[in-house]
């Protein structure tokens, strides 16, 4: 009998069966040989938010969510923030392999050459208000790009596929520089090529009237090495919303919007504008107490705390921490960060907290620095997007090229009526309907 399986028994019929196990998994449909007789469909595998399915098989991003590990391409995340550039680390993720000097030159003007955007752009931004959420008018105006590149819904040719990875590397942060400029009625920056992409992105936030801006290195490291840390965390929700819309072959446009949509939920990229909000309404680190006691009542949740998969400190959370001092030696310190390290503090000591294993994750103290940065609570999810905006392209050309998948199409456990006929409307007794 080979070691590697599970032998089960139906109980109902008595029989058993042999199940391989493969990279410490069953698949799911080896279940479904198990009947009780002829009609019988067969088990299915019944996972409400896939607690505890995969649903793919991946080389980009490794996670250990017991040891606090995270690598991308094998390089543990700390060597990368340590010796790396943003555009470095988006070569790995896409690529498989850090690049050399010249394919990283080759790179970076690739990248940087696809920074403009399609004129009529400007039009299609105009149309919001002026105080339309900034993560809203990202996802929009990324999906009408699909509008501009028809030709994006090749997705089987390698060539195309790869045009269109770089144009939306390089034109995420410009549509996200729009969305901030539109929002407080400033004309739009051209992008610089000059400029790293960092440097470029603020370039396109904040130059004025200046001939050529100069960002402060510092912030724009900071923002960089920020932008590594976002990349890619394998099937997070995002991520898995850009497998399941690119498994039906939709252009990557809108596959990146879908999963963009996604990440703007508070449970899950919004988190680091909600933490804002929340070390706000806190105010001062003498209410810390009174907030955890309303979190151990079951009253709301800690913002930035808790992850499906991170059972000890999101290694994310601790470089980021460092970042901070970084940032503030430039910007001054925020003092949202003593209430922010006062609820750290208590929460990693208690026991509501500590049964839960919920520590800090990537958007505890993130918020802390875009703040300081000069950037409003709306715009930090967009900030998580546009480095995520990697990750996600490097997940859909993995599924794109994965033999093994098909169209998303999950089942079901059918739970409502059968059989039922249609009565006349005057028989039909009022409010028998879902309320
Ligand atoms: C991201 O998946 C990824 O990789 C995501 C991400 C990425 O890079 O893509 O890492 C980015 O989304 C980070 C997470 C940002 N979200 C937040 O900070 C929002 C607050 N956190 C929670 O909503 C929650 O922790 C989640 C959504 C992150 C994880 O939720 P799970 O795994 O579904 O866990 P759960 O909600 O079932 O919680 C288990 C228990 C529950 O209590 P009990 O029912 O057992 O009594 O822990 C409690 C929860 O109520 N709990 C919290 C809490 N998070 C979980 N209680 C208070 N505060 C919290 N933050």
């Amino acid at each position: 009998m080979p070691e590697d399986s599970l032998t089960v028994t139906d109980n109902r019929t008595g029989k058993s069966y042999e199940l391989p196990i493969d990279h410490g998994a069953v698949r799911a449909m080896d279940l479904r040989q198990i009947k009780t007789d002829e009609n019988d469909f067969g088990l299915m595998l019944y996972d409400p938010a896939f607690m505890n399915t995969a649903s793919c098989r991946s080389a980009i991003t490794f996670i250990d969510g017991d040891r606090g590990i995270l690598e991308y391409r094998g390089y543990p995340i700390e060597e990368l923030a340590a010796h790396c550039t943003f555009l470095e680390v988006a070569y790995l993720v896409l690529f498989g392999a850090l690049p050399n000097p010249s394919e990283l030159d080759h790179w970076v003007y690739e990248i940087s050459h696809r920074t403009m955007l399609h004129e009529t752009t400007k039009k299609f931004m105009e149309g919001f208000r002026y105080d339309a959420h900034p993560m809203s008018m990202l996802i929009s105006t990324v999906a009408a790009l699909s509008t501009i590149y028809p030709n994006a819904r090749q997705i089987g040719d390698p060539e195309v596929r790869l045009r269109h990875i770089k144009r939306l590397i390089g034109k995420m942060p410009s549509i996200a520089a729009m969305s901030y400029r539109h929002s407080v009625g400033f004309p739009y920056v051209y992008p610089d090529n000059d400029l790293s992409y960092t440097e470029n992105f603020m370039n396109m936030l904040w130059k004025m009237v200046e001939p050529k801006y100069a960002a402060n290195p510092v912030l724009a490291h900071a923002l960089d090495v920020l932008f590594i840390l976002h990349a890619d965390h394998e099937q997070n929700c995002g991520t898995h919303t850009m497998r399941s819309v690119g498994s039906a072959h939709a252009d990557p446009y809108l596959a990146v919007a879908s999963a963009a949509s996604a990440l703007s939920g508070p449970l899950h990229g919004g988190a680091n504008e909600e933490v804002i909000r929340m070390l706000e309404e806190i105010g001062v680190v003498e209410n810390v107490p009174a907030h955890i006691e309303k979190v151990k009542n079951g009253k709301g949740k800690l913002m930035g705390f808790g992850h499906r998969v991170y059972k000890n400190y999101d290694p994310r959370a601790a470089l980021i921490k460092k970042i901070a001092d970084e940032v503030f030696k430039v910007t001054g310190y925020n003092r949202k960060l003593e209430v922010a390290l006062e609820l750290e503090r208590i929460a990693l000591s208690e026991e509501y907290f500590i049964k839960r294993k919920l520590y800090p994750n990537v958007d505890f103290y993130s918020g802390l620095i875009y703040q300081a940065i000069g950037f409003k609570p709306e715009m930090f999810t967009v900030l998580f997007a546009i480095p995520r905006t990697v990750g996600w392209l490097a997940q859909w050309q993995e599924l794109v090229v994965d033999a093994e998948q098909k169209i998303a199409r999950p089942r079901q456990i059918y739970t409502g009526a059968r059989g039922l006929r249609v009565a006349p409307i005057t028989e039909r007794v009022a409010g028998a309907g879902i309320r």
